[in-house]
């Protein structure tokens, strides 16, 4: 066992703050001779000792929780989260029968490699706070500085910030009286919300199956599903791959038809030296904490079109058109707006993004090296003239290798080891209601449906450390063995 956590019972409080200080933890784990188990000390302890008059060299047993709570060392090591969480302890010592200190478990040990993590700094802290000093919570400056940072940053006339990447859509949809009957041409391999804001016009999503490589709507399939009713076509570049543009917009111009792009996972993605979610007639991306910026919950959108902006804009704050008072109502509206509390938290954000995107990009590359020659396992795809911004890092598992089954099991080994991962994503026309509604089953959208049969999203954030990467490859080794 590691001894940086321990002192002895003669200790003094000054060698305690020396122990929490080089071990990083939150207390000091204090035994006798034999090394007996005799109690702890908190960094809280500490600090209450001192208001109430202590010094450095009292003996640090005179401050100490001299019955915490312990368990035996015959504790299944599986049950050390649950004990934890149920008796909200971050620490646990370990004992065996005679009262020998084993081991400290600690609940940031168990809680693993997470999925992804937002980057806060000091920076965004500040920017939040200057916020909430200043008193004015929505509807003010901070909204307008992020939409104008946001549309410098992808080349677009006009940018309008929403509480969500799904409301976003959702104004899309609306903005281009997309209504009861029409269709709406988009991907099955894709977050639900994608396909899921045709229908709340009461659209129908009709789904063109994607290209294996660029796992994006594949563009060649696009007109034999073009009907009377067809109003858009909405491309979704995922994981941050652009979809084939060119080909896409060239149709919906053969065809008279708006393209939205769901930019949500691609801010930053480049295709063809052009930034996604400025080609079409609008495009949003998304800001939950899992994405390449993050506004805590919040979405936008971009158009060169001041039809769209115009009614984005009314309809994100109640069907009230710019300048109007509180209480008139020119059309259907949804209080979309988002708040100042978040713009501002996103106009930091946005200011990073060059360095953000170098982050990402080292750690996929450090991903893609240290994956390359690992049988079955093929990293993600990406295409000529791409920029990728990378939103997740996703590998496939070789369909003639591995069944679903298979990776399923793999994502649960992985899980019990502490790292975070996803299928992303499983089909949508084979979830449950979409089946209801459209009759939809099981070999509709044959790539598709293999692609999510064998997908991995590895854990990816920007601060996710080499020694986290090289763990989580040992363990992804040793397990598909
Ligand atoms: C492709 C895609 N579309 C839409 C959304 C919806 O965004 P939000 O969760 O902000 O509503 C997401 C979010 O993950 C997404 O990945």
């Amino acid at each position: 066992m590691d001894n940086i956590f321990i002192i002895k019972k003669e200790a003094t409080i000054k060698d305690a703050m020396g122990c929490i200080n080089k071990s990083g933890k939150r207390s000091a784990f204090i035994v006798d001779n034999e090394n007996k188990f005799i109690g702890l000390v908190t960094d809280g302890d500490i600090r209450r000792a001192f208001l109430s008059g202590s010094n450095l060299l009292d003996p640090v047993i005179k401050i100490s929780n001299l019955s915490p709570f312990t368990v035996k060392n015959d504790i299944l090591e599986n049950d050390y989260l649950k004990i934890m969480r149920d008796n909200k302890i971050h620490e646990l010592p370990v004992v065996d029968n005679k009262g020998i200190l084993n081991n400290v478990i600690f609940l940031s040990d168990l809680q693993g490699i997470t999925l992804s993590k937002p980057d806060i700094t000091r920076k965004e802290f500040d920017a939040v706070m200057e916020v909430l000093n200043s008193s004015i919570l929505s509807i003010g400056p901070k909204i307008k500085e992020f939409e104008r940072k946001i549309a410098e940053y992808t080349n677009s006339k006009y940018a309008i910030a929403v509480n969500s990447g799904t409301s976003a859509l959702h104004l899309c949809i609306r903005s281009l009286d997309i209504k009861d009957g029409d269709e709406v041409i988009t991907t099955p391999f894709s977050f639900i919300a994608s396909a899921n804001c045709a229908l709340f016009e009461r659209a129908k999503p009709v789904f063109v199956d994607i290209d294996p490589d660029t796992l994006c709507m594949d563009a060649s399939k696009i007109e034999e599903k073009i009907t009377k009713k067809t109003k858009a076509i909405l491309p979704v570049h995922i994981f941050g791959h652009p979809c084939d543009m060119d080909v896409i917009l060239e149709i919906a111009k053969k065809h008279n038809l708006a393209v939205i792009e769901d930019a949500c996972e691609a801010l930053g993605t480049e295709y063809k030296g052009k930034k996604v979610g400025s080609l079409g007639d609008c495009g949003v991306f998304a800001f939950y904490p899992n994405k390449q910026i993050t506004t805590s919950e919040g979405g936008i959108i971009l158009t060169n079109n001041k039809k769209i902006a115009e009614l984005c804009q009314s309809m994100r704050n109640q069907g009230r058109d710019e300048g109007e008072g509180w209480l008139n109502h020119k059309r259907l509206g949804f209080n979309y707006r988002m708040g100042e509390l978040n713009a501002a938290l996103g106009s930091v954000q946005i200011d990073r993004i060059e360095e953000i995107l170098e982050k990402r990009e080292k750690i996929a590359q450090s991903y893609n090296e240290k994956l390359k020659n690992i049988e079955g396992i093929i990293t993600p795809y990406i295409g000529p003239e791409v920029k990728m911004s990378w939103f997740v890092y996703v590998i496939r598992l070789d369909n003639k290798l591995f069944s679903k089954n298979n990776r399923d099991k793999i994502i649960k080994k992985l899980l019990e080891k502490g790292i975070s991962c996803k299928n992303y994503f499983p089909p949508i026309h084979l979830e449950s209601f979409y089946k209801d509604m459209f009759n939809y089953k099981k070999g509709d959208f044959p790539v598709t449906e293999a692609a999510s049969d064998s997908t991995i999203a590895l854990p990816f954030y920007n601060n996710l450390e080499e020694k986290d990467i090289k763990y989580i490859i040992d363990n992804l080794k040793q397990i598909i063995k």
